[in-house]
């Protein structure tokens, strides 16, 4: 009925690190930002999201190798499928949001100046795609994110203890 401890682990990891890059990344889009702390918050975003590529690719790794737990009673075949569904899309979506990232850099890839890589393209054209896709599969991501987060309240409104097989 529950997910084992390092699947447990890697979702927690790693949803603080997609709530942390996407609020602070949109938050740099307001109006009234200063230049410094957006430059502050785009360094350290980068660094943190680079470094959570091969953290990514292990929980991907771990997820198709070990089995998720049997469902809830409480919960229909239905629910079960939508919910796969999502939780597919959740992977797909990180993936699509890490890869288009680092594509899009136009400068080398700092990470917390310790290792730099150089940028893919140089290209401009090219990075501005990038960028684009980036910008929309962050929206994306931002809006099934809000729909995994409210359907769990829901459930458990609703008495359905799903949020336990995830503690
Ligand atoms: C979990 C992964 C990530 C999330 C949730 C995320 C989220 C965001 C968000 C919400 C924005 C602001 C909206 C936008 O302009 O697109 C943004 C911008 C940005 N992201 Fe990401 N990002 C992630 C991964 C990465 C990676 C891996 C890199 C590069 C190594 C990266 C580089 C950037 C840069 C440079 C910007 C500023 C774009 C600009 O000023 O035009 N991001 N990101
Ligand atoms: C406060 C925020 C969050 C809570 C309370 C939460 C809770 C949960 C719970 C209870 C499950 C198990 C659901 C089930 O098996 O039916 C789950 C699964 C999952 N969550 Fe979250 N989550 C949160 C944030 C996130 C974020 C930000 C992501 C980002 C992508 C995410 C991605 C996933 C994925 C992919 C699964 C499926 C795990 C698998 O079967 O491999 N979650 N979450």
């Amino acid at each position: 009925m529950k997910y084992d401890l390092t699947a447990r682990v890697l979702h927690w990891a790693s949803a603080l690190v997609i709530l942390w890059a996407t609020i602070s990344g949109f938050y740099t889009l307001l109006p009234n930002i200063e230049t410094q702390v957006k430059q502050l918050i785009a360094g350290f975003n980068v660094s943190l999201t680079a470094l959570f590529i091969p953290f990514f690719c292990y929980r991907v790794f771990h997820r198709i190798k070990s089995r998720s737990p049997a469902s809830s009673d409480q919960i229909s075949t239905f629910e079960k499928k939508i919910s796969g569904v999502m939780h597919l899309m959740l992977y797909v979506v990180v993936g699509v949001v890490l890869v288009t990232g680092v594509l899009m850099m136009d400068k080398p890839i700092s990470i917390f100046n310790v290792v730099t890589f150089d940028q893919v393209f140089n290209n401009q054209t090219v990075i501005t795609v990038f960028k684009t896709i980036h910008k929309y599969a962050t929206e994306l991501l931002a809006l099934c994110v809000f729909i995994h987060i409210a359907a769990l309240v829901k459930h458990e409104l609703m008495g359905k203890k799903i949020l336990s097989c995830m503690i």
